[in-house]
């Protein structure tokens, strides 16, 4: 694939309005959850970047079909691949998969791009040896490829040492195939996007809440899914939403909206981070749809926006905003920081070590800790960073460029499509001054070699 040059030039505060794309957790569900459905669901506005394309292409693999924003989905029976599931870039499908995968009686081989293939999966792998799935990973069981030979499971009560949304969804999609109940206890707020969207799929499941955040879910098996009348409306993504806010919270007299954004607890304490850091933050139409909290969510730049540290318990609550957070408290006045946020390591990249390694190269300190990352904050003078294939890091970087004194370029913006293909008309449409400019590989290597 050609590499995408992004560059974005210093313009004009960012003002308007957007309307972030379809939210790529809750796509990801849907059409997993839809697959064990045997019936129709209409799906409005789902995700269509790269990651989520990935969940649908095993769903059909393994024998759902979808057409006109129609998912017919297979029952809970599947049908055995022929091939590898090709996972693309996405962790969350390979591990969400893996729990439904566990449970049929047929061989499954899942697999991905070089960054997956850096990811942890030991976290999955040793709940769904417990509950009786044949597991296999590479590097003595801790990353993909993963080989899955399926069959009958059994209920578990499980403690998830971290407080991991994929790992807890994995465990409850296994779960819904056991007969008896299968729990989950998380140490933390992670994302509870699967719990929500099975119960209003009628599969009976309870959540206790615990302290320090966490929570235990329950849920009886075997299930069975039952799509909600009417169609599922996914809201937009805040995680895609939260570069733009971010960057608006980082210019002073920049105003942004993102409209229809899902604004759920477990997802949204930017929100709590920026106004703590003094810009303006407005919530309006707050409204429950698809059993999600969605709304409209207005950041304004403050003339001084201050360094913040945030409570480590709130890490799991804004764990894919942290990029977009970065560049905010690059702006700030003052120091910033985060703990209690080693899985960072674990993503498309290292994001501890990709976000310092970056701000260090735009012109601004920042000191990665060993679960954490501090910032002094100042005026970014611009230049050039590395994606490292994660498209969170290219498009914090690239909205970074809307408030650095000179033109930030990402190295390869290719990878935002992973889950923002419209990241560049957004990023023009609230007044930005960005061009991309394709480069083989043949060119891009003869412009390393020349150190330019
Ligand atoms: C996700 C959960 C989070 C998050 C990831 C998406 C999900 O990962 O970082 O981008 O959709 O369940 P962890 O569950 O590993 O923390």
């Amino acid at each position: 694939m050609h590499a995408q040059r992004l560059i974005v030039r210093p313009g004009r505060p960012l003002s308007g309005a957007f309307r972030p794309p379809g939210d790529k957790s809750i796509t990801h569900r849907a059409y997993l959850i839809g697959l064990l459905h045997p019936g129709p669901l209409e799906i409005r506005n789902p995700n269509l970047g790269e990651d989520c394309r990935a969940t649908l292409r095993s769903a059909r693999v393994l024998g759902a079909r979808f057409e006109n924003g129609v998912l017919t989905g297979a029952g809970m029976k599947l049908a055995e691949p022929e091939g590898i599931l090709d996972c693309g870039n996405s962790g969350t499908t390979l591990r969400l998969l893996s729990g439904i995968l566990a449970a049929q009686p047929f061989l499954s081989v899942l697999a991905g791009d070089r960054s997956l293939h850096r990811r942890p999966v030991e976290r999955i792998v040793e709940p769904l040896r417990l509950m009786g799935a044949q597991v296999l990973a590479r590097g003595g069981d801790r990353l993909p490829p993963l080989v899955l030979r399926g069959g009958e499971l059994r209920a578990i009560g499980y403690v998830a040492p971290m407080a991991s949304a994929q790992v807890a969804s994995c465990v409850l999609l296994a779960g819904l195939f056991a007969a008896g109940r299968t729990t989950v206890e998380l140490p933390g707020p992670a994302r509870d996007h699967t719990e929500r969207m099975l119960g209003s799929f009628g599969v009976p499941i309870e959540v206790h809440p615990l302290a320090g955040g966490g929570r235990r879910t329950t849920l009886t098996g075997p299930g069975r899914v039952t799509a909600p009348a009417g169609a599922l409306a996914i809201p937009g993504d805040f995680s895609a939403a939260a570069f733009f806010l971010a960057a608006a919270a980082a210019t002073p007299g920049a105003r942004v909206r993102a409209e229809g954004v899902g604004l759920n607890p477990t997802r949204s304490a930017l929100l709590e981070v920026l106004e703590h850091m003094g810009a303006g933050v407005e919530r309006a139409h707050v409204r429950i749809e698809g059993g999600e909290d969605v709304g409209d969510v207005t950041v304004t730049g403050p003339e001084t926006l201050n360094g913040f540290d945030i409570p480590p318990h709130w890490m799991p609550r804004m764990i894919d905003e942290v990029p977009a957070w970065a560049i905010a408290a690059a702006a700030a006045r003052g120091r910033s920081r985060l703990a209690g946020a080693r899985e960072l390591k674990f993503k498309e990249s290292d994001r501890l070590a990709a976000l310092a390694a970056n701000l260090a190269r735009v012109g601004i300190e920042a000191h990665e800790g060993a679960d954490g990352l501090e910032i002094i904050g100042g005026t970014a003078r611009g230049g050039e960073v590395a994606a490292l294939d994660d498209h969170r890091i290219a498009m914090a970087f690239a909205t970074l460029g809307t408030f650095a004194r000179g033109p930030v370029v990402v190295d390869d913006a290719s990878t935002i499509a992973t889950s923002y293909p419209g990241f560049l008309e957004t990023l023009r449409g609230l007044g930005a001054e960005a061009e991309v400019a394709e480069e083989t590989p043949r060119e891009r290597a003869r412009r390393e070699t020349s150190g330019g």
